[in-house]
């Protein structure tokens, strides 16, 4: 075999090393990062991927993570498709409108984030979710770490909601919110608190009828998070919309924009 591939067991030396590479170039690097690199999903999915058995070196399927691969010289194959060559990074606002769901293919067929993308040819992904209903601010990169380090609930990176509910809200459900609530309603099956939260009202309405509207701050992204909250404590979302995550915000942006992100907003990110 003429690879530059190792593996951890494996004792036989790479063809490529720095006395037989003379010239700078990539060299051998774990094949999870060289998949994030390329595009094809975040550090972590890239090792499920490797698990599952699904990506190819030089021919070969591989599942041991410790795999070392060089992106300039081997060939890595996911799904039976040829990898590209390290991408540029790039990372976008969106602003999903309701009604468009949150993946690149929905296979019933209901309008999808990719229908958003012309004139985008990077292969980009969503960092993290919103619902079918909801609207508001998506990121997508196809830098698989930044994304990674995005979702880790370690990281707490924060994400600002605005939501409608009917009648008034008062300060003890407020307060309640912000300190915590069971959001199953089986805490058997999932007693885990919401972490501590902010709460504010932001106007109320009463005619045509009595509403309230307000912004909730959230550290972590648990499945339906801010409806779940809200229905524990008896009040449905009759509008939810996402208006920042961590420095980024939707500002002027309408449903339907995609802008790409700013120099700044990207620094500071990826200082999170
Ligand atoms: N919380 C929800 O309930 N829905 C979303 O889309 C995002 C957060």
């Amino acid at each position: 075999m003429t690879s530059s591939m190792t593996t951890k067991k494996t004792t036989r030396k790479p063809t490529t090393n720095s006395r037989t590479r003379p010239e700078k170039g990539p060299v051998a690097e774990r094949l999870q990062k060289v998949l994030a690199r390329a595009g094809v999903a975040s550090r972590r999915a890239a090792e499920v991927l490797v698990r599952e058995g699904r990506v190819q070196v030089n021919g070969r399927v591989i599942t041991e993570l410790g795999t070392k691969v060089d992106a300039g010289k081997d060939h890595v194959k996911v799904d039976g498709r040829h990898i590209g060559a390290a991408q540029r990074m790039v990372y976008y606002a969106f602003y999903k409108p309701t009604r468009v769901v949150t993946t690149l293919q929905d296979p019933e067929g209901r309008r999808t984030v990719k229908g958003y993308l012309k004139g985008v040819h990077e292969r980009v992904y969503p960092i993290g979710r919103l619902d079918y209903e909801t609207e508001g601010l998506i990121l997508l990169t196809n830098d698989g770490d930044l994304a990674a380090r995005c979702m880790h609930p370690k990281h707490g990176v924060s994400k600002v909601y605005h939501l409608l509910v009917e009648g008034d809200f008062p300060d003890a459900l407020l307060e309640k919110l912000e300190d915590g609530v069971f959001i199953d309603i089986n805490p058997a099956k999932d007693p885990r608190r919401t972490l501590p939260a902010r709460v504010k009202r932001l106007k109320m309405t009463r005619r045509p009828k009595q509403r309230t509207m307000l912004e909730i701050r959230l550290r972590e992204g648990r499945n339906r998070q801010v409806r779940r909250m809200f229905a524990r404590v008896g009040r449905e979302i009759v509008y939810l919309r996402r208006t920042a995550v961590g420095p980024v915000h939707l500002g002027t942006m309408r449903p339907g924009d995609l802008r790409p992100l700013t120099p700044e907003e990207v620094r500071d990110l990826k200082k999170l």
